[in-house]
């Protein structure tokens, strides 16, 4: 063949190519455009209402994920519909069999999925993307508008006073509770009073900083209030900062945190509020009935909320926060800066060193929108009804251990944890996962002195899981809800529980060596 053959052949295969991907674009339908304040009617696919033993022995190709279903007309948004704007909903995901299934995600409390109304508001606004309060552009100046705008989201959301408060962005809870404990410690003899019911960020951001000291829980796990006072009347007029968080990502209890506001300013201290685990479920309040009860600083996740984009917030008191500034410098945080010399600006620009993560807080700002429209009172009372018929069905089974109070569960989040006396947690949350396609959180979720409290494991006896794998951590098992979650969704992790624990008994001779609170 000579090289004009050769020409003419590649020509024709080229044109061939162009045409048969000019047909597949004509079979796809029109892409919607997307009104993210309307949602479909409530989505009762096929999936969601099989049971995992009928979903398990189908093919893959049977459980193909249906294509997603375009909001339509001007239906709000609402508790009974959200479902259908959670992505990736009806993925399947691969068991062990090989056969797959949309997964049951029941470990909102880790991470949630994004909603579709907020993906959408980030890709809009990449459009107009331009650099943050650096630019000279129109583009520039829009997304410094959409991003200064936040704010005042951020802070209606948590009813603060922009004439008191202010707000700046983090990447997360972690990284704004070490921003925040890194400007206001000054000295290593600072005093700060924790609680034991704490998540890691909560407790080592300030034990790694200055001296830290710790109130007890209570027998059922709630913080203990008491414990709290006597701290501060023992220490009086020493501590610095309380620091709380507003609930707990291992029973979901939410805490008092105006009465500790109101307890903590007795004492001449200020109180920081940790508000991973609250914001995606309960209305929050920096304020409280009077003065003494406000909250001081409060500091969120946005991808627990349905944003995954990274970013966050810390909604702190504008002169506390203009008095300080965490080590963290650069770009954006100055005025002048001169040979040796350099002037600051106030808050928030000086906590945001660098140039910031815009789709993370556009995101950031759609979600409150979701969760605003859904409504609080609603969320409430359907992670309520969850959370009821979760802990009603685990404790008809043998050998169950469910921590917290089970009697009386209204000052908690949808936040489940549980352990069978019988039964290694690592096992079981195998199994729920490998064959049931259940989504948990197994281990000590970043909370270990209040996860081995619960559990009855005395401190003294930990030196020995020192080097320990995730594997061979003690633990429990967590079941956490998000807005999505479907009673149905109970119903058939409930079914699959005992031929679940079964297998996991079986696995757990095989493979582990102990039951889990065996110590
Ligand atoms: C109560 C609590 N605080 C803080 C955090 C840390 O959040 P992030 O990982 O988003 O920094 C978590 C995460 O699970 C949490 O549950």
């Amino acid at each position: 063949m000579n090289r004009t053959t050769q020409r003419m052949l590649c020509l024709l295969l080229a044109v061939l190519l162009c045409c048969s991907l000019l047909t597949a674009c004509a079979d796809q339908p029109a892409p919607q455009s997307q009104d993210s304040t309307a949602a479909p009617a409530p989505d009762t696919t096929a999936a969601q209402s099989q049971t995992p033993a009928d979903t398990q022995s189908e093919s893959a190709a049977d459980t193909e994920a249906p294509a997603p279903e375009q909001p339509a007309g001007d239906t709000p948004i609402t508790i009974d519909n959200i479902r259908s704007l959670v992505i990736g909903i009806d993925e399947p995901v691969t068991l062990r069999d090989g056969s797959q299934r949309p997964m049951i995600n029941f470990d909102n409390a880790a991470t949630t999925p994004a909603l579709q109304p907020v993906a959408d508001a980030v890709s809009e606004e990449l459009k107009l993307y331009g650099s943050i309060g650096r630019g000279f552009s129109q583009k520039s100046n829009h997304s410094t508008d959409v991003y200064n705008g936040t704010r005042d989201k951020v802070l209606d959301f948590v009813g603060a006073d922009p004439a008191t408060y202010t707000c700046f962005y983090v990447n997360n809870t972690t990284d704004g509770l070490n921003k925040l404990a890194s400007a206001l410690i000054e000295s290593e003899d600072d005093l700060v009073l924790v609680t034991r019911i704490e998540h890691h960020a909560n407790d080592l951001s300030w034990r790694e900083r200055c001296n830290v000291i710790w109130a007890e829980v209570d027998e059922l796990g709630r913080v203990n209030y008491d414990d709290i006072e006597r701290l501060l009347t023992e220490n009086e007029g020493k501590v610095k900062l309380v620091s709380v968080t507003a609930a707990s990502n291992v029973t979901g209890y939410v805490t008092d945190v105006h009465r500790v506001a109101k307890m903590a300013h007795a004492h001449g201290a200020k109180l920081v509020v940790d508000g991973a685990q609250i914001v995606a479920h309960r209305k929050f309040s920096m304020l409280g009935e009077t003065p003494e009860e406000n909250v001081d600083f409060f500091v969120f996740s946005a991808h627990k909320m349905y944003s995954p984009f990274g970013g966050g917030a810390v909604v702190g008191l504008s002169q506390v926060l203009n008095e300080h500034m965490p080590e963290f410098y650069g770009g954006g945080t100055v005025n002048i800066v001169r040979d040796k010399t350099q002037t600051y600006k106030d808050a928030p620009a000086s906590y945001e060193a660098g140039s910031p993560n815009y789709p993370g807080v556009v995101g950031l700002g759609r979600a409150i929108e979701i969760l605003q429209t859904v409504g609080f009172d609603a969320i409430e009372a359907h992670e309520k009804l969850l959370n009821r018929k979760l802990i009603d069905g685990l404790l008809k089974l043998d050998n169950v251990i469910v921590y917290g109070d089970t009697e009386n569960i209204d000052d908690r989040v949808g936040v489940v944890s549980f352990n069978f006396s019988d039964l290694n947690s690592y096992a079981l949350a195998r199994v729920l996962s490998e064959l049931g396609g259940v989504a948990t959180r197994r281990g000590a979720f970043c909370a270990h002195p209040y996860v081995w409290r619960l559990m009855g494991i005395p401190d003294e006896s930990l030196s020995q899981f020192e080097e320990c794998t995730d594997v061979n951590t003690p633990g429990m098992i967590r079941i956490s809800f998000g807005i999505y979650n479907t009673e149905e969704e109970v119903d058939q992790l409930l079914e699959m529980l005992p031929g679940l624990i079964a297998q996991a008994k079986i696995e757990q001779e095989n493979n582990y060596s102990r039951a889990e609170p065996a110590y």
